[in-house]
């Protein structure tokens, strides 16, 4: 197939001016990549060589940041790219009806471009849509609650020469940012609790911040108890008290907004409704550490609402809530930038996040030192969640002590859930910490659930006898993410699943996880096959911890856990499947010489003191 890939004069003088428009700034590579995937539908090896040479970097540089998103393609795509959200939820909501539709329709299968260059269609993890499956990214438009008979319609509209917008509306240009993003997608709020989705005055905690000392807002953060919402559950105000701290003129405050978690759509919720509340956290964040630099880290998924967070950025500078002498106070600069991904979950952990910002591939960082001391650009920088910069400006308006009050002895305030799979009601649960599982599938009428996954498949699965565990910190922790599964669901398939999202994920840095996930995942296919031995249910536990305790970030550290967990609370469903053998998965491979050298490369610091300061 050939595409427009910029062979003429005219096309390269096109890239010059991209490189140009971003200053020829090696740091936004991604946005330069990004654009020219978007004029030219793939970056080209002519292309690689010019944005090289515009941004003085190698071309093996840019070639690295190229290939590491999936995104970006070296590969021409189609001038309309069609990704099926391939998530498990997407699958048991009817995917498979869905891209039998497309296919036909389409005439290629699921990884081809049209002989005319027309699409390309493919699957993607998680988009963030798992209230509204099956669900789709065609372009920049997202569209949900897919059907055969929606597909057909769908690419009728295309194949005649339609944009993907007018599937959104006849007259989407008319429409305004937020008036779009509703239009694609439901909010789905089934419970507003009360920080932050009940009535929330506008820039309160801002203007009560502008009266205090920046120790004195870290204080009342620190005071509050509030606690990281990304997932790991630092103590936010501490967080910021390091940054404050360290060595440096200019630091830096960034919004987690990756949210890349299977089964995770909460930050999409903030994100269309409290956007203004989540910059204003930030900017009382910049004004507690003494930060003049912020960055949305918007994830690639979520480009639908791109425009909507620019136009709120843009409101907020004519108005003076950001940029010189924010509302007439004297020295308090700060402004931000949005920073769009391109379709990889590794950069929602903080390291590989700031990675990304700086225009790299999204690998995590070796730590220490710690973002809170050297993050992006080696300047300290704060991490923070969506979510936790929400809960801040509302802690800032309310005062430490409503916030405390609320919730349990060890995670206090409110927490929104996204509840998803099989239950009446999937949606957004604003609720205090400490309810049960089961007062939540009550709500949610998921009161038929075999099992629940908590966290994510990085979190815990547990069956109905537990469902009475609490959803706090001390419990059973989560960044949000509640997916529900009935009892027709195969719980092997459902691992299988998960271990395979981790496999495609994980940037390849260490052997461990790179090579442990992919045996981890066959494992598993041999049990649903009935293929396993007795012995391999130990084999599952020893790489599982060997990959636990040799990786180097996050990802490998919680990528077990969909096995693990269903070992713990669903032993049966292995023990149903094995037959007495000699045929051993374990003879097939050796992880422990295979990450013998992996060991040394990664020098691993303790799990423990990696919590200490955020993870
Ligand atoms: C693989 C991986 C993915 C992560 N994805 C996210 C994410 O999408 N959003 C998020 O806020 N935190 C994510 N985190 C946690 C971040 O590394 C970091 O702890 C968080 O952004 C800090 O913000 P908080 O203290 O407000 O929770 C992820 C961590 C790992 C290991
Ligand atoms: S644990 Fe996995 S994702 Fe993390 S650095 Fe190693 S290879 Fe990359």
């Amino acid at each position: 197939m050939t595409g427009p890939q910029p062979s003429s004069t005219s096309e390269q003088a096109e890239i010059v001016r991209i490189c140009q428009d971003h200053g020829n700034d090696p740091h936004r590579m991604l946005d330069i990549l990004r654009a020219i995937q978007d004029r030219f539908r793939c970056i080209s090896r002519a292309t690689m060589k010019t944005v090289a040479a515009e941004t003085e970097l190698t071309e093996i540089a840019v070639e690295g940041v190229a290939s590491f998103y999936a995104f970006l393609s070296l590969e021409p795509k189609g001038r309309i790219t069609i990704r099926l959200c391939d998530d498990i939820v997407d699958r048991f909501a009817g995917l498979p009806k869905v891209t039998e539709a497309f296919e036909t329709a389409l005439g290629i299968k699921v990884g081809e471009t049209s002989a005319d260059g027309a699409f390309s269609l493919e699957y993607t993890p998680c988009i963030g849509m798992c209230d509204q499956a099956p669900a789709a990214m065609i372009n920049d438009v997202m569209l949900t609650e897919l059907t055969p008979e929606k597909v057909r319609k769908i690419t009728e509209t295309l194949m005649s020469g339609r944009r993907p917008e007018d599937l959104i509306s006849h007259r989407f240009d008319d429409l305004t940012p937020y008036e779009r993003a509703h239009r694609m997608v439901e909010n789905n709020i089934r419970h507003a609790g009360a920080v932050l989705l009940g009535h929330v005055p506008d820039d309160a905690g801002l203007k009560t911040s502008l009266d205090l000392q920046p120790s004195q807002i870290i204080d009342m953060v620190e005071a509050s108890g509030l606690r990281g919402c990304g997932g790991a559950g630092f103590t936010s105000g501490r967080k910021w008290r390091f940054a404050s701290e360290a060595e440096g003129e200019h630091r830096v405050i960034i919004c987690n907004a990756d949210e890349g978690e299977p089964g995770t759509f909460k930050d999409r919720v903030l994100l269309t409704e409290r956007p203004h509340l989540m910059i204003e956290g930030m900017t009382i964040a910049a004004r507690a550490v003494g930060a003049s630099e912020g960055i949305i880290y918007l994830r690639g998924e979520y480009v639908y609402l791109r425009e909507l967070i620019e136009e709120v950025l843009a409101d907020r500078r004519a108005r003076g809530l950001l940029g010189k002498d924010i509302l007439g106070a004297r020295g308090f600069d700060f402004d931000i930038r949005l920073q769009l991904g391109a379709g990889a979950y590794i950069c929602g952990e903080e390291g590989a996040l700031i990675s990304s910002c700086e225009g790299l591939p999204g690998e995590p960082k070796t730590r220490p030192p710690f973002p809170v001391t050297r993050g992006y650009l080696g300047l300290p920088t704060v991490v923070n969640n969506v979510e936790t910069f929400c809960h801040a400006a509302r802690i800032l308006d309310r005062g430490a002590k409503w916030f405390f009050d609320m919730g349990t002895e060890g995670s206090h305030g409110t927490k929104l859930f996204s509840v998803s799979g099989d239950c009446l009601n999937p949606g957004i649960y604003e609720l205090p910490y400490g309810l049960s599982v089961r007062e939540l599938l009550e709500m949610a009428g998921g009161e038929d659930a075999a099992a629940v996954l908590v966290g994510g498949p990085s979190g815990t699965m547990i069956a109905r006898d537990t469902f009475d565990r609490k959803l706090t910190f001390d419990d059973l922790a989560t960044g949000g993410a509640i997916v529900v599964f009935s009892g027709e669901r195969n719980i092997l398939e459902i691992v299988e699943y998960y271990m395979s999202f981790f496999v495609h994920e994980s940037c390849g840095y260490c052997t461990p996880c790179r090579v442990g996930n992919v045996f981890l995942q066959k494992a598993v296919g041999k049990f649903r096959k009935g293929l396993a031995n007795p012995a391999d249910i130990e084999y599952l536990r020893d790489l599982s911890s060997t990959i636990i305790e040799t990786s180097r970030c996050g990802l490998g550290m919680t990528s077990p856990n969909p096995i693990l967990s269903t070992l713990e609370n669903f032993p049966l469903v292995y023990s149903a499947m094995v037959k007495p053998s000699e045929d051993r998965i374990r003879a097939t491979f050796d992880i422990q010489s295979a990450i013998a050298d992996a060991r040394q490369l990664a020098k691993r610091r303790s799990y423990i003191l990696d919590k200490d300061f955020g993870e």
